[in-house]
C-alpha cells in the first residue's frame, strides 16, 4: 500500500495503553510523528504517578482536582521529581490533536494547497508543543530529561528488534505502588508551587539576590565562620552524598531536616487532611507523633502494643481496613519507650497490608542495634509507602545540632522538600554533620556505641541484683526500661538529688516504669549508688 509504513516498523504511540497498541502511521507524515513520539514514550517507564489533570507514560492518571494552574505546577514538580518528562493532559490534547490534523492532512496528499496548509499548520504546533514540553523538562531536571531520552532510545531499539517488552511486570506494579502512594499527598501539596530562589540556579559570584547582609555578622572576627551571613545550601545536596554512602542509599532517597522531629511534623502535614484524616500509632510509643497529629488536628488511631512490646499485625491491618482515613502508619523501632525493635518481617507485613498508607519507621535507635542488618531503609527502594527516620542525635552524639532524616521513595522525598522551609538545615549544622561522616570520625562512632552497649551490660546486671527491680525490659537502644514499685516518687526523689532519669509509668503496659539512658561510667555509677539508697529508702532493704 503506497505511502503506508508496516507497523511493525513504524514507531507507535497510545494515550490508553503504549505498549500494547500499534498505530500505523502513513509515510506522508512520518516527520511530524517523531515528536509525539519523542514527547509520549518518555514517560514509559516513569516510576509514577497519580494526578489528574496530568498523564503520564501514556496514561491519564487520577488523583487531583485541580485548574491548569494546578497540572502546570504539578507537571513541573514530577518533572523534578522523576525520570521522566510530564506532559499535562491539556498539552497531550493539543499535541494529539495537532497529529491528528497532521495524519489527515498528510492523508489527503500535497495537490490540495489547503491541506498543504494544514499540514504546515498542524507540524508547527506539534514542534512547538514538543519542543516546548521538551524544554521544561530539561529545565525542571536536566538529569531526568536525559535519562528519558535514553529510555526512549533503549525502548526504540528493542522495539525495531522485534518488539521486546518495553516493561517488565514489576516496573509496572512499582509505577502503579508508587502512583497510589503519591495519591495519599494532599492536594493542596500538589496545588503549591514549590519556594525557588535565585541560589537554586547560582550559588556563585557576587551574591546580592538574598537580602542578606555581605558586610557579615557583628560576631568578633575569629568567630565570623562558615560564611554565616549567607544562606545555607537548600537542599544539602553533598551532606546527603555522605549520609547515602552510609546508609547505602541513594542521594535523592534523602530528605535532611531539623531533628527527625521536623520530618514527624512535615509527613502529617504532606499526607493528612486537618479535621479528617489520621495517623496509627501503636502505644506506648514516641510522644512526638501525638503532639504533630495535635498540632495539625490529626486524628490518632492507637493500636497499642502487646506487653512484651510486640506489634499487633492483624489488628493494625484491620484498623486500617475499617478507617480509610488513616494516612501514616508510625512504627518505633528499637521503640521508644520500649526499647524493642520491629522485627523486619513485621515493617513488610505492615508495608504490604496497608499499601495504601504511608508507613513510617522511626529509627532513632538503629544504630545501636546493628542498622545494617535492621535497618528498614533496605525496604525502601522496593516499598514506596515505607519512609524511615533516622537522626544524627543519638549514637551520633549530635542532638544539639538538630540534624535528622527521612529516607524513602525519591518522589515522596521531593514532596517533602517542597513543603519545607527553604533553609531549614542551618550552615553550622551541616558543617558539623559533615564532618562526622569521615572514615576516622565514624570510628569513634562505632568505639562509642560500642562503650554505650558495655556499659548497659553492666548497668543491666547491677540492677538486676536489687531486689527492688522487677523487671528489666530487653534494650536495643541506649537506654533501658525496668520496673520498679512507687517508681514515681524514686525518680522524683532522685531528680531532686541530682540525677534525672525519665518516670514512663503513665505510659501503656508500663506500670511503676524508669527509663534510664545509659550514660558514662561515672554517672551510671552514681546512679546506681542513688538508686540503690533511694529505693532502700522507699522499699526498705530486701523488697
Ligand atoms: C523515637 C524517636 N524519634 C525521634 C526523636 C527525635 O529525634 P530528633 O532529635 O532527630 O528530632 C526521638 C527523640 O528522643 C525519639 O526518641
Amino acid at each position: 500500500m503506497r505511502g503506508c509504513v508496516d507497523a511493525s516498523h513504524a514507531p507507535s504511540f497510545s494515550s490508553s495503553s503504549p505498549e500494547t497498541t500499534q498505530v500505523v502511521i502513513h509515510r506522508d507524515v512520518y516527520p511530524c510523528c517523531i515528536l509525539l513520539y519523542l514527547t509520549l514514550p518518555a514517560c514509559y517507564h516513569a516510576p509514577l504517578p497519580s494526578t489528574k489533570g496530568i498523564i503520564a507514560g501514556g496514561r491519564r492518571l487520577e488523583g487531583v482536582q485541580g485548574d491548569d494552574k494546578t497540572s502546570t505546577n504539578t507537571a513541573r514538580n514530577l518533572s523534578a521529581t522523576t525520570k521522566m518528562i510530564v506532559i499535562t493532559e491539556k498539552e497531550l490534547t493539543l499535541l494529539a490533536g495537532a497529529g491528528g490534523l497532521a495524519l489527515y492532512a498528510g492523508k489527503q496528499g500535497p495537490k490540495c494547497p489547503f491541506h498543504r496548509m494544514l499540514f504546515a499548520a498542524s507540524n508547527l504546533v506539534l514542534l512547538g508543543g514538543g519542543v516546548y514540553v521538551l524544554w521544561r523538562s530539561w529545565s525542571q531536571s536536566p538529569p531526568a530529561f536525559w535519562c528519558s531520552l535514553q529510555t526512549v532510545r533503549k525502548k526504540s531499539r528493542e522495539r525495531l528488534r522485534g518488539g521486546k517488552k518495553a516493561r517488565g511486570e514489576d516496573a509496572k506494579h512499582q509505577d502503579a505502588r508508587v502512583a497510589a502512594v503519591l495519591d495519599l499527598v494532599r492536594p493542596n501539596i500538589w496545588e503549591l508551587e514549590p519556594y525557588r530562589c535565585a541560589r537554586d540556579d547560582y550559588s556563585e559570584g557576587i551574591l546580592l539576590d538574598a537580602n542578606e547582609n555581605s558586610f557579615g555578622s557583628a560576631l568578633p572576627p575569629e568567630d565570623r565562620v562558615l560564611e554565616l551571613e549567607r544562606y545555607p545550601d537548600p537542599y544539602q545536596q553533598p551532606l546527603k552524598e555522605k549520609i547515602a554512602v552510609f546508609r547505602n542509599v541513594r542521594p535523592e532517597q534523602i530528605f535532611v531536616g531539623v531533628g527527625s522531629d521536623e520530618a514527624i511534623d512535615l509527613i502529617m502535614r504532606v499526607f493528612c487532611e486537618p479535621g479528617r484524616d489520621q495517623i496509627l500509632v501503636t502505644p506506648p510509643t514516641y510522644g512526638m507523633y501525638k503532639v504533630s497529629a495535635k498540632t495539625n488536628d490529626v486524628g490518632i488511631v492507637a493500636v497499642p502494643l502487646t506487653p512484651e512490646f510486640a506489634v499487633r499485625v492483624p489488628e493494625v491491618l484491620q484498623a486500617v481496613a475499617v478507617s480509610p482515613r488513616v494516612k501514616v502508619i508510625f512504627l518505633c523501632s528499637p521503640g521508644n519507650p520500649t526499647a524493642k525493635l520491629v522485627p523486619l518481617e513485621v515493617v513488610e507485613q505492615v508495608l504490604q497490608g496497608a499499601s495504601g498508607c504511608m508507613v513510617v519507621v522511626d529509627e532513632a535507635y538503629v544504630d545501636f542495634a546493628n542498622a545494617n542488618a535492621v535497618s528498614a531503609c533496605q525496604l525502601v527502594e522496593k516499598y514506596p509507602n515505607c519512609l524511615v527516620l533516622q537522626t544524627l542525635s543519638k549514637a551520633f552524639g549530635l542532638a544539639g545540632i538538630r540534624c535528622g532524616m527521612a529516607i524513602g521513595h525519591p518522589a515522596v522525598i521531593q514532596v517533602l522538600n517542597n513543603v519545607k522551609a527553604p533553609y531549614n538545615v542551618s550552615q553550622l549544622t551541616s558543617h558539623m554533620a559533615h564532618k562526622v561522616f569521615t572514615a576516622e570520625n565514624l570510628a569513634v562512632l562505632q568505639q562509642n556505641v560500642s562503650d554505650i552497649l558495655k556499659e548497659k551490660t553492666r548497668v543491666v546486671e547491677a540492677l538486676q541484683g536489687l531486689p527492688a527491680v522487677k523487671k528489666i525490659h530487653s534494650s536495643d537502644t541506649n537506654f533501658i526500661l525496668f520496673e520498679v514499685p512507687r517508681a514515681q516518687e524514686i525518680y522524683r526523689d532522685m531528680a531532686e538529688a541530682g540525677v534525672v532519669a525519665r518516670f514512663r509509668g503513665h505510659e501503656l503496659h508500663c506500670k511503676d516504669c524508669i527509663r534510664l539512658t545509659i550514660g558514662q561510667a561515672h554517672e551510671n555509677d552514681t546512679f546506681l549508688d542513688l538508686f540503690k539508697k533511694t529505693t532502700e529508702k522507699y522499699l526498705g532493704k530486701y523488697t
